[in-house]
């Protein structure tokens, strides 16, 4: 337990002693986490800091826009915005294998972030957003798929490679710690009650094969879904909500017309810590309002499903 404003006072002194003059860097995801630590970090040593954010191609739609809006613009942080889709998606062409498409991001991610965090050769820490629920993780035993997670979240086998110190000021805090932190940081409610978004992005919600014409598709998809929930107030009941696409083609009618188009699931889960999870019950109303702004709004997706499988049997994500 322990007083908002002096932890804030006393988080920023620890920062300032460790680091002193010194600059650092930090991989911004526009995830809640790294997100709390730029503004922690902006406030206690401003010019210092220097975001790296990676646009890997598969993220949700006006991503990197919000981050540089937040950041760079209202807040006066150093961002480096880079757009590396053209890199990911020639990486991945041809590749359906889940697995492999997650070490090919995790691989391309870290490549993209060394480059780029070289160019910066003043750094000498590496600031990363670790929580203490994951510094409990990688200190049992876990699943490699847990690990890899972390690892990739968290850019792991950076630090040694780039000779950069560890600079973790969340290390401490449980994940309802850290929104508060955020919200005292002055950071908006809707940024820090974010759903979780997994490292390889709408690369796992995209069924085999990633193409940018499938990526464009469901960021559309997933953008009016995720309107819809946070119009209705439903956003903040679900834990984590999001469009899958399943690169099929489905026969419709449309006007006097017949369409052959793409396909795309929608799924909503409820969950305490997302080892299990249960569907979300909707509103019909609400679903049939996001399906009818899908099929009406985007050209290219003529089908609409909602996912009723808990976890067990399936995993939140569909691959
Ligand atoms: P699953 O699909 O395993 O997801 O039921 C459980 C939670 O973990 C997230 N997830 C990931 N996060 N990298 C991440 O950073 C990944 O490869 C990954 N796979 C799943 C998922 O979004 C859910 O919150």
């Amino acid at each position: 337990d322990w007083n908002m404003p002096d932890y804030i006072e006393e988080a920023i002194a620890k920062v300032q002693a460790q680091v002193g003059s010194d600059e650092v860097i930090l991989g911004l995801s526009g995830g809640v986490d790294s997100s709390v630590v730029a503004a922690l970090l902006h406030k206690a040593i401003g010019t210092q800091l220097t975001c790296v954010f990676v646009d890997t191609g598969l993220l949700r739609l006006n991503e990197g826009q919000m981050v540089m809006d937040m950041f760079a613009r209202n807040l006066g942080v150093k961002v480096v915005h880079v757009d590396a889709t053209d890199r990911f998606m020639a990486k991945l062409a041809g590749v359906s294998d889940p697995e492999r498409k997650r070490k090919i991001i995790g691989g391309e991610f870290v490549a993209v972030f060394q480059e780029e965090s070289a160019k910066l050769k003043n750094a000498k820490w590496l600031a990363q957003g670790t929580i203490y629920p994951d510094v409990i993780e990688s200190a049992g035993a876990k699943t490699k798929k847990a690990h890899a997670i972390k690892s990739h979240h968290n850019v792991g086998g950076l630090p040694e490679d780039m000779h950069l110190q560890l600079l973790e000021p969340l290390r401490e805090l449980f994940k309802d710690e850290v929104r508060e932190l955020g919200i005292a940081l002055g950071l908006p409610h809707e940024m820090v009650y974010r759903h979780p978004f997994p490292g390889p992005g709408l690369g796992v919600r995209i069924l085999g094969e990633i193409k940018k014409e499938y990526a464009d598709l469901l960021r559309q998809a997933d953008h009016i879904f995720i309107e819809e929930l946070r119009a209705s107030g439903w956003y903040d009941k679900v834990s984590q909500a999001f469009a899958v696409f399943l690169p099929v083609k489905a026969v419709g009618v449309m006007g006097d017309g017949r369409t052959y188009d793409y396909v795309v699931a929608l799924r909503a889960v409820q969950t305490q810590d997302f080892m299990t999870a249960h569907w979300a019950e909707l509103p019909y109303a609400l679903l049939a309002k996001v399906s009818n702004r899908i099929i009406n709004e985007i050209r290219g997706i003529n089908r609409v499903t909602y996912d009723i499988t808990g976890k067990p049997p399936g995993t939140i994500e569909w691959e």
